[in-house]
């Protein structure tokens, strides 16, 4: 087994975009994607002991009667706001690279990472959206073109991060950087942590090269497994720890016929236009979400179902810190109360199970 020394590092892929809890007209609460209720549950988390927050990045929904995440709040800002009203958690931003140009983004980062004192870090995208890009009349790429202009994306923001200012040159097809000069830089030395969340093998390539932490897509507990011994063995091949993390839905009732229930209602109520064209974008242009089922993307929009009691969830992540993640970014149906009720009925079981620390 290759279960991580450390403890499972708990997330929470936060409601930054409406209907981010699932891709359908079922739910229990009024959607949380605003400001206040994304304060209100970092606030929560922070105070729960969760790790890190985590967002995601759009610029235009899905349609349907969802228009799944059509409403979003950006992520550099929305980590800014965060940081500044936290003082523990982790928040990370998402960058899409054909978007920004990367002296922007290192200073953007550098801002954000003296605003959190060293407590932020980025989560670099290739894309995917053809809509989306189209929309600002950027081509999407080729993909292994698209993981090309990142590994060139990724070079810039760490020469910017850690050379002297004035002295980092860059040439690429991509960018050109000349005498490059970007401060501060950031508080954490010698970056702050560089996710991707790819696992195509374009994607593993740069991960293995370039970053510290891989967020993946999980279809078992048993490819999580294999996923995460192929990373980490890209990365120890460079002599470079890589830590991963995959993203449950995670569902708890006092029992497992009521949880099940539960998840059967949401996909029962799933938004069948939204939730094909999210499949139909991911099918043809991603290596990592091409085996999924619609049915599997309504929950989380492809995140591993945990269902059951508290401990059923318990037994579910511990089996995931076992298939060698060091973390998971939950989606939770109700973030802010599933957020106190993950405090007080599954993280006392995580506990007893050293899955989590004391
Ligand atoms: C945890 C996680 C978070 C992601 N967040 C975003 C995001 O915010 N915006 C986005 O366009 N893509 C996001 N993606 C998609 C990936 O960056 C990637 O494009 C997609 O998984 C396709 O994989 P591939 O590029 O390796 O083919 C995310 C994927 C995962 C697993």
């Amino acid at each position: 087994m290759n279960i991580p020394n450390t403890p499972l590092q708990l997330g929470l892929f936060m409601p930054n975009c409406s209907n981010m809890a699932a891709i359908s007209t079922y739910r229990i609460v009024p959607d949380e994607w605003d400001y206040e209720s994304n304060k209100k549950i970092a606030l929560a988390a922070e105070a729960a002991g969760f790790d890190f927050l985590f967002p995601v990045s759009r610029w235009r929904g899905f349609g349907g009667p969802t228009d799944y995440l059509g409403t979003s709040l950006e992520t550099m800002t929305w980590a800014s706001a965060l940081l500044a009203v936290t003082s523990r958690i982790r928040v990370y931003s998402t960058v899409h690279v054909p978007a920004f140009h990367p002296l922007i983004v290192a200073k953007m980062g550098a801002s954000l990472d003296h605003i959190g004192q060293g407590r932020w870090g980025i989560n670099l995208v290739s894309g995917w959206s053809k809509e989306e890009f189209g929309m600002m009349g950027i081509e999407l790429l080729p993909h292994i073109e698209r993981y090309q202009r990142t590994r060139a994306f990724i070079e810039v923001l760490k020469g910017l991060w850690t050379q002297p200012p004035g002295t980092f040159n860059y040439d690429s097809p991509w960018y050109k950087i000349n005498n490059g000069y970007s401060l501060p830089q950031p508080v954490q030395q010698p970056h702050p942590p560089i996710v991707n969340a790819g696992i195509s093998d374009d994607a593993k390539a740069i991960i293995a090269e370039h970053c510290d932490w891989a967020f993946i897509s999980l279809l078992s507990i048993e490819a999580a497994r294999l996923t995460v011994a192929d990373i980490k063995a890209r990365g120890q091949a460079r002599e470079r720890h890589i830590q991963c993390a995959g993203f449950p839905f995670v569902l708890w009732r006092d029992s497992a016929e009521e949880a099940q229930a539960e998840v059967a209602k949401i996909i029962a109520y799933k938004d069948p236009i939204a939730s094909n064209n999210w499949l139909r974008g991911l099918n043809l242009e991603s290596g990592s979400f091409d085996r999924f089922t619609l049915d599997q993307m309504i929950l989380g929009a492809g995140a591993f179902p945990i269902v059951g009691t508290a401990e059923d969830v318990a037994l579910q992540l511990q089996a995931l810190h076992h298939a060698g993640l060091d973390g998971v970014l939950m989606v939770f149906q109700a973030y802010y109360q599933d957020t106190l009720r993950f405090q007080r009925e599954v993280m006392p079981i995580l506990r007893e199970l050293g899955v989590i620390g004391a």
